[in-house]
Formats: structure tokens, C-alpha cells, sequence
């Protein structure tokens, strides 16, 4: 009788343990599909037109004329969409409206050129305003500025920090109110905001960078739930490095795409998670840093990242200086 108690609590702890394995599998089978297999939302529920180019809906994309916007400017027009630039430098906007018009003919585009940092509301009001007859479905919140080099924040120079805060947390704030009404109203929306690791890691000597990609964290998330209820799909597309002028890597390689591979897995992935799974409105795009974002989230504890993140930024201050130094002399 006892021998038969004994077996049956054995058996029942076996079952126990083999249920929690099964799941544990289907959990990391399941991940696995997202970072590689899942296909996310098709653009055409935002109305882009392939088949009729001009057609379809719009899309606007800050800081559109270099790096990461540039990509998504041509890549979703590619996809059928007309694109609103929008960026700094007119020239470069011009330049890179005529190329979209050439390359996918029959696409409209349409610029304002802006300078986030110093952005007056006037100037916010004139972009609602040259933007008001248009279709807007897609917001691209990309525009960002980082520190000019690292810098530990006692010493960071107030005009910097200053424009940090009003690239990525003001301007970003000021132009989605201008456009999330107007994508609630045609009830069939997508707005992606450019985020980066160093705001879910916290990175040192890059502060207020990396406080302003936090709150886009928390920004997306919350109005990731508002917008829902509006069928206006908001994610924060968490980002390690690509290459551009701001991460200044030149080189690609499998953590450090370029811009074309990393937004093309990025409109892949529309609505998934990927490397962010469990985290609400989270996209991770590129397969490498789902697999970081992952990993550093889940199992490495946070101050040896932070640790880990500090001396990382402290080498690379010591090479910038000795850079600027190097320059100087040469002058
Ligand atoms: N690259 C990375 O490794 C990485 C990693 C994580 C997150 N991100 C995020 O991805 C986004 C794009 O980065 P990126 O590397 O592609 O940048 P980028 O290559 O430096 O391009 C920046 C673009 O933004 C425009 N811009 C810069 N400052 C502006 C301002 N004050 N007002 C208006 N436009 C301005 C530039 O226009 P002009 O050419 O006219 O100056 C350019 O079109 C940023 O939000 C960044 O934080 C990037």
C-alpha cells in the first residue's frame, strides 16, 4: 500500500516535471519562430498600393534623409506607399524625393525640412498644415540625436543635453499629436518609434541618451494600449547597432546590419515581438539583437550590464578624445 502511495506521488512528480520541460520546449520553439519564421502585419492593411503606385495611402518618416529613415522612406515606397520626408537639410530632402520618384515611378512625395532641436510651434503647425489634404496611415518616428561622444553627465555640456531631450522625447511627442488623431480617425494606423538597447540597459556616459530612449519605452507602451482601441498599431522598435553616421560603425557584420537588412526585417515583423517577446509593443527586428535583447532581459542580471555598459562607453570616450586630439594636430 505504501510502496503504491510512493509510486503514485513519483509518478505524479515526473508528470509534473515533464509538463514544465514541454513547456519550457514549446516556449523556446515558439521563440525561435518569432525571431525567424513569423511573418507580421501585411502593410497593405495600412493601404499601401503596389499594383498602382500613387495610389495608396502615405507615410512620414522623420529624419528621413539618412541612415535607418532613409531606408524606410525608400523601403515603403517600395511597398506602395507615398512618402512625406521629413529632416534638416532641404537640399538633401529634395535629392532623395526626386530618387524615390525615379526609382518607383508614380510615387507622390512631399518634404518639410525642420530642425527638431530648435523646432518652434509655428513650424509644427505649418508640417500639420502641409500634411492636412494628405492620407497619412504610417508615422515613422525615427529622428535621434546621441551624445557627440561619451561623456560622464557632470561634465556634459547643457546645449547638448538640452537637444538630446528635444530630438527624441519633444519633437517625437509633437509629431505624433499632429498625425495619431488623423490615423485614429481613418481607424487603420502604424506608428514605429526608433528605440535602442542603451534605454532598456541604461547606458553609461550616454545619459541622457539613454533616458530618452527609456521613456520612448514607456511612451510606446502606453500609447500602444491607447491607440488599440482605435485600430492604430504603435511599436517600439528596440535597436542595437546599425550601421550610419550616428553609430559611427562603417563595417557590417552579423550584430551590426545595415540600414537596408535591419528595416527590411523590421517591416517583416510588423505587430510581432521577436527577440522582445513578453514585452507589449516591443519589436526586436534584427535576428542578432533578439537574441541579445533576449539574453540580457531575461538571464543577465542588470548591474553587471550596467557594469559591463560603463566600461564599454569609457573606451570608447578614450578613443573619441584621442581621435579629436589626433584632428586637432593635424589641423
Ligand atoms: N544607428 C544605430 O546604431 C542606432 C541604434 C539604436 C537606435 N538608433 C536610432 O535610430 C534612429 C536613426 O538613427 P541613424 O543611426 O539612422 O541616424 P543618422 O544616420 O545619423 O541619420 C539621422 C537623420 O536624422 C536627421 N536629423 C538629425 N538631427 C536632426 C534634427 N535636429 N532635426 C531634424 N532632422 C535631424 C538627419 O538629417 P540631416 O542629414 O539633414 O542632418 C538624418 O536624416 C535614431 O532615433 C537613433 O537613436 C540608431
Amino acid at each position: 500500500m505504501v510502496g503504491c502511495a510512493r509510486e503514485t506521488v513519483v509518478t505524479g512528480f515526473a508528470c509534473f516535471g515533464a509538463a514544465i520541460a514541454l513547456c519550457i520546449a514549446l516556449y523556446f520553439v515558439y521563440l525561435f519562430l518569432e525571431i525567424h519564421v513569423l511573418s507580421g502585419t501585411s502593410l497593405t492593411k495600412y493601404g499601401a498600393n503596389k499594383k498602382s503606385r500613387g495610389t495608396g495611402s502615405w507615410a512620414l518618416v522623420t529624419g528621413a534623409t539618412d541612415g535607418i529613415g532613409r531606408e524606410f522612406s525608400v523601403q515603403l515606397a517600395q511597398n506602395g506607399f507615398n512618402i512625406v520626408l521629413v529632416s534638416r537639410t532641404v537640399e538633401k530632402l529634395v535629392a532623395l524625393g526626386a530618387d524615390i520618384e525615379s526609382k518607383y515611378p508614380g510615387t507622390k512625395t512631399a518634404h518639410y525640412a525642420m530642425d527638431f532641436a530648435v523646432a518652434t510651434p509655428a513650424q509644427y503647425e505649418e508640417l500639420a498644415k502641409l500634411t492636412s489634404h494628405l492620407d497619412v496611415a504610417v508615422l515613422i518616428n525615427n529622428v535621434g540625436l546621441s551624445h557627440a561622444m561619451p561623456v560622464p553627465f557632470i561634465e556634459m555640456d547643457p546645449v547638448e543635453m538640452n537637444k538630446i531631450v528635444m530630438v527624441n522625447i519633444v519633437a517625437t511627442q509633437h509629431v505624433t499629436r499632429i498625425f495619431a488623431p488623423r490615423l485614429a480617425r481613418r481607424k487603420a494606423g502604424l506608428i514605429l518609434n526608433l528605440g535602442s538597447f542603451s534605454g532598456q540597459w541604461a547606458t553609461p556616459l550616454l545619459t541622457t541618451y539613454a533616458g530618452s530612449k527609456a521613456f520612448l519605452i514607456a511612451w510606446s507602451q502606453a500609447l500602444g494600449e491607447e491607440l488599440r482601441h482605435e485600430n492604430v498599431d504603435v511599436q517600439l522598435l528596440n535597436t542595437f547597432f546599425v550601421v550610419s553616421s550616428m553609430s559611427k560603425v562603417r563595417r557590417p557584420s552579423a550584430m551590426v546590419p545595415m540600414p537596408k537588412s535591419y528595416v527590411r526585417a523590421a517591416l517583416q515583423r510588423i505587430n510581432r515581438s521577436s527577440g522582445a517577446l513578453g514585452r507589449p509593443y516591443t519589436l526586436t527586428p534584427w535576428p542578432v539583437h533578439a537574441y541579445v535583447d533576449w539574453i540580457t532581459n531575461y538571464i543577465v542580471p542588470r548591474g553587471f550590464l550596467l557594469r559591463k555598459a560603463y566600461s564599454t562607453s569609457l573606451d570608447t570616450r578614450r578613443r573619441a578624445i584621442r581621435k579629436a586630439e589626433r584632428e586637432l594636430k593635424a589641423l
